[in-house]
């Protein structure tokens, strides 16, 4: 059984020391007793069913759909195809900036990839709905599907990521490799994998004239509301989305995706309330996905195990209509110290839905080669992969050159080692086995990811009842957010936080930017925190100059917020209840806003990211190759900890996560049809509670001074980087046997001719 530690949970608090508390959930009850509501939760009357036909090949045309024998099915009340959809303001396959992704919204009758929607069925029931659909009797005029790395001729993508140079290099790599006394030449592959949140895709949209109302669910409120004005011709205030929770997004709930479009397509056409979510398998195509890549690593040391050249080139795919290219070789920008680095990426097109965001887009495809790369490579040392680590690793972000704005991952490194005992690891493979006979192997992987912020705005608001209102249209992913932010808020409004209401997940609240890029607690916490200044200057702006207060003449910088009352810096007998100033004010309230955008002399000045080290220990039956991994160590600095028990969960889930990327997820293309052949949650492997092992993951202690005012980094990206290397890692020093091709499958420690 998993030993999960939990920290206690202070029913209350100190005032003012909000921040660090290891707080429960605030939503935890409403989800445990089912009184939370997602998307596909809610029925407004008159509520109509929408279930979308999708293709079953992957290139091509639709030559006939027997709308008839659908519409004359009981119950269906109408079937939107590209015959007779609503018109749209804006083309779907319109791109005006690299975070707006081409759509099929039903705009002609082209198949560009397999669960395409190409008509929706719009019924009284989801079952007349959903028999509908399969009455549409789809013929198509088939095309030979492009499948896999080597499906086209290859090219060099104009950016990787979002806008990253797909190009780049610092020193002479190849004079660097020329002078290695050692080097290697290893190249790995990363099956493609999809987002599958608990919660699909799911949309209950309502039409009111040309005012739109959602329900759905959404990591970034107002982009989606900007997309979908531009798509329907209306203006962004005419656009209410509710997303009060999440049932997780990974990245595929960034932007909004086709499918949730026709949603609202559909609800325009029946002239009523219509609710699509799709089917499990049909989150296989139109809403993203990380695109499979390889990657070869060419590493060289000197005679002292120094780098001397670090080469990661990647070869990806994107789709035939759109341009997503994984940044897979990035992550060599960043973690160690080689005079000479290059990493480059070139790109394929196949007949899949475009590629995405993906929780680490980049950083976890490009860890897992990396980080065995490292290792392959102290192996060729016979150094120990500690010590080689903590003889390579970057004191100045080797590409850059700029330094980190902060960085412990010398104390990751100890910390973990010494949790896990490092220490008593035999240098050369398969040494180890436990009493049952199984190999046992420890592997190490370095955890990284960049510090990012966006830009976000908030209003606060002190009430003359002593209590406080934080409003931001911030996102609660399941991740944590709102307890976190409700944290941030209670200790900027000098509250209590069971005196602060915290209002988020709908669009009409001031925009809280993207839950995305491990970006969303520093960025929606600064504006949060911004507000809670601006309001509190207010305040204290009306008892500073009103002679009848006890801190007149004090000055705004003299002031302190805590426990509902202002206070004179200097001298704390001096102070005032917030509704003791508003009433003699006259006031039932006061109001302030914030706002937070990264710091652009920081940013040019220092590197910023997150650290950590990764320790995994497996088990692998030599006769049957079966593999458990038994144990995670994880040590993360990620500057200032807002809650350490939903940082841990964050840590956890991505730790889990890498234990799947190693060894569990993939999704199988029939090279024929160019279908994921397991587009479901029996057949694509994840974690399960059995494959999951003990978990640790220590906060390392880390100050960031220029990362943000709050020196938040974020943590819900990094654990997947740093763990997938080092399981991989573990299974090399379990059997000797070096698996370069991702997920790691029993067969190939079996026969590892097929490695
Ligand atoms: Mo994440 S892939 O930044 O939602």
């Amino acid at each position: 059984m998993p030993e999960i530690a939990l920290t206690p949970a202070p029913a209350h608090l100190r005032h003012g020391s909000n921040i660090g508390q290891p707080l429960t959930r605030r939503d935890g009850v409403l989800k445990v007793t089912g009184a939370a509501s997602y998307a596909a939760d809610n029925h407004p009357p008159g509520m109509l069913y929408a279930v979308l036909a999708v293709s079953s090949i992957a290139r091509g045309r639709v030559t006939f759909l027997d709308v008839d024998a659908a519409k004359a099915h009981t119950g269906v009340v109408e079937v939107m195809t590209p015959a007779n959809r609503p018109p749209l303001a804006q083309d779907p396959d319109e791109k005006t900036n690299p975070f707006m992704f081409r759509l099929d919204l039903l705009q002609n009758d082209r198949i560009r990839y397999a669960n395409q929607p190409i008509a929706v069925v719009i019924a009284e029931t989801l079952e007349a709905a959903t028999e509908g659909a399969a009455l549409l009797s789809l013929r198509y005029d088939t095309e030979p599907a492009r499948v896999g790395l080597d499906a086209t001729k290859s090219f060099v993508p104009p950016g990787v990521g979002v806008g990253n140079p797909s190009e780049v290099h610092r020193g002479d790599v190849e004079a660097g490799l020329a002078a290695a006394s050692k080097h290697i030449e290893a190249t790995y592959e990363t099956a493609a994998q999809y987002h599958n949140p608990m919660e699909p895709h799911a949309i209950v949209a309502a039409w009111d004239g040309d005012t739109l109302s959602i329900d759905t669910p959404s990591q970034g409120l107002a982009i989606a509301q900007g997309r979908l004005a531009g798509l329907f011709g209306i203006s962004p205030d005419n656009i209410h989305i509710r997303s009060p929770f999440l049932g997780g997004g990974f990245g595929c709930k960034g932007l909004i995706s086709g499918p949730q479009v026709l949603g609202i397509m559909a609800a325009r056409m029946a002239g009523k309330p219509v609710k699509l979510v799709l089917r499990r398998e049909q989150m296989f195509g139109p809403v993203g996905h990380r695109a499979a890549t390889r990657q070869t690593l060419r590493v060289g040391v000197d005679n002292d195990g120094k780098l001397t050249a670090l080469d990661h080139r990647t070869k990806t795919t994107s789709s035939t209509f759109d341009d997503f290219f994984e940044p897979a070789a990035d992550i060599s920008h960043t973690l160690y110290a080689s005079p000479a680095i290059a990493t480059s990426h070139e790109a394929v097109r196949v007949d899949t839905g475009t590629p995405l965001f993906m929780r680490a887009p980049g950083e976890a495809t490009g860890s897992i080669a990396l980080e065995s790369a490292i290792d392959e490579m102290a192996q060729a040392c016979g150094m120990d992969p500690l010590g080689f680590r903590l003889k390579n690793y970057a004191e100045v972000e080797p590409i850059s050159g700029k330094p980190f704005s902060s960085k412990a991952l010398r104390d990751c490194y100890t910390q973990g080692a010494k949790r896990f005992g490092w220490e008593r690891r035999p240098l050369a493979p398969r040494q180890m086995r436990d009493d049952d006979g199984l190999l046992v192997g420890w592997g190490l992987g370095t955890a990284t990811f960049p510090a990012l912020m966006f830009q976000a705005q908030a209003k606060a608001v002190l009430r003359q009842d002593g209590s406080g209102v934080m409003a931001i249209g911030a996102h609660e992913m399941g991740q944590g957010a709102s307890t976190a932010l409700a944290q941030i808020a209670a200790d900027g409004l000098g509250l209590d936080i069971d005196q602060v209401e915290f209002r988020s997940g709908t669009s009409d609240l001031p925009d809280a930017g993207i839950a995305g890029g491990s970006a969303h607690t520093a960025t929606a916490g600064m504006a949060i925190h911004n507000a809670g200044a601006d309001v509190i200057a207010r305040l204290a702006d009306l008892a500073t100059n009103d002679d009848r207060s006890a801190l007149f003449g004090a000055g705004n910088a003299g002031v302190i917020a805590r426990g509902g009352r202002l206070f004179v810096r200097d001298d704390e007998s001096r102070s005032e209840r917030y509704a003791d100033i508003l009433g003699r004010a006259g006031l039932t309230e006061i109001e302030g806003r914030g706002s937070s955008a990264a710091d652009p002399a920081a940013q040019s000045a220092y590197a910023m990211h997150a650290h950590g080290a990764v320790f995994a220990e497996i088990k692998v039956d030599p006769d049957l190759g079966q593999m458990r991994v038994t144990r995670l160590v994880g040590a993360f600095a990620a500057g200032r900890i807002i809650n350490p028990r939903m940082v841990r969960s964050q840590l956890f889930g991505g730790m889990i996560w890498g234990v799947s990327f190693a060894l569990h997820e993939q999704a199988v293309m029939d090279q024929r049809s160019g279908r994921a052949m397991n587009a479901n949650l029996g057949e694509y492997h994840i974690p399960v509670n059995a494959d999951v092992p003990s978990l640790e993951a220590i906060l390392v202690e880390e100050g960031d001074p220029h990362v943000n005012a709050l020196g938040i980094k974020g943590v819900g990206e990094i654990g997947i980087t740093g763990t997938a290397g080092a399981v991989a890692n573990a299974v090399w020093h379990a059997t000797g046997i070096r698996v370069r091709k991702f997920p790691i499958t029993l067969d190939r420690l079996i026969d590892p001719v097929g490695a």
